[in-house]
């Protein structure tokens, strides 16, 4: 069952709850997170959380919540649910106020969803999926998981029309991200993907992917990467909680390599399964 969370309620996710003075509504005005529980397990709940605290700060967002009983919010959410493996969103916004771009003296807005995974095809992850180039029209604080996506969307909505899953955003010539997703290319043997910087956020999968990366042996080089870079790399994928690792084998009218996914994404696939299945939080 979908269920939802307002303000200290459970809801049912179509009940009309927010108020039209709400901040998220009239300016976007807020954070957000999601996380994927798999098999009633929170896939890194800690690592989401920290990211949320600190978009939360980085827009002066006065989220106090005790971190303990926030987590009791999400878990009871997850029990209401009652589903083994589903997505929880969550967003945190400036709360109710007449509208007005000054912060309001009012408490934060706290929403929640939890809703059964939001489907990818699984013959995308099988044979990989498409996506084109776009330019990265984004603020400069990309960092910060902020509920104003417009461009992200805008460029998304680009690559559906040309048939693709993702944009992969570019700026002054080198790869930023995708709309959603964390991008990387392997070229000899190396994944390399663009390093941490204001410019992109930094995925949990993408964490994931480098302590995989790690334990395998597997050189991973936060380098910008170029267009042309990517279009000679031996495999693209993406990560993201939703996506997990996705193979991309053609962006624009361009094949990645026989444009088929190949071993070492195949390899990354494999171990961020198993990695599902068995961690709660990245260092447990
Ligand atoms: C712009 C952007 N980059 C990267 C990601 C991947 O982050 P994560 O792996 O934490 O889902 C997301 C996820 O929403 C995103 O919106």
């Amino acid at each position: 069952m979908s269920v939802a969370y307002f303000n200290g309620t459970f809801v049912d996710s179509n009940d009309p709850v927010v108020p039209i003075d709400e901040r998220g509504h009239q300016f976007g005005d807020g954070v957000y997170e999601l996380i994927r529980i798999y098999n009633s397990k929170p896939f890194m709940l800690e690592e989401h959380l920290d990211r949320l605290y600190m978009s939360a700060k980085a827009i002066a967002l006065p989220f106090d919540q005790e971190r303990e009983s926030f987590k009791e919010i999400i878990f009871q959410l997850i029990e209401r649910s009652g589903l083994d493996n589903l997505d929880v969103y969550m967003q945190i916004t400036r709360g109710m106020a007449p509208r007005n771009h000054l912060f309001p003296d009012a408490p934060v807005s706290i929403s929640m969803t939890a809703k059964p995974f939001r489907s990818i095809p699984p013959e995308l992850r099988e044979k990989g999926a498409k996506a084109i180039l776009h330019p990265d029209e984004r603020w400069m604080n990309c960092y910060i998981k902020s509920l104003n996506l417009l461009p992200n969307i805008l460029a998304k909505q680009e690559a559906h029309k040309a048939g693709c899953l993702e944009a992969i955003l570019h700026r002054d010539g080198k790869l930023t991200e995708g709309t959603s997703t964390n991008v990387y290319v392997i070229k000899d043997s190396r994944i390399q993907t663009t390093p941490l910087s204001r410019h992109i956020l930094a995925g949990i999968t993408r964490m994931a992917v480098q302590k995989i990366a790690m334990e395998a042996a597997i050189p991973f080089e936060e380098k910008h990467v170029d267009i042309e870079e990517l279009y000679e790399a031996d495999e693209v994928f993406i990560t993201s909680t939703t996506n997990e690792v996705m193979p991309i084998v053609q962006v624009g009218d361009k094949l990645i390599g026989d444009g088929q996914p190949g071993p070492m994404t195949r390899l990354l696939q494999r171990h961020f399964q198993e990695l599902t299945t068995t961690t709660v939080s990245a260092d447990a």
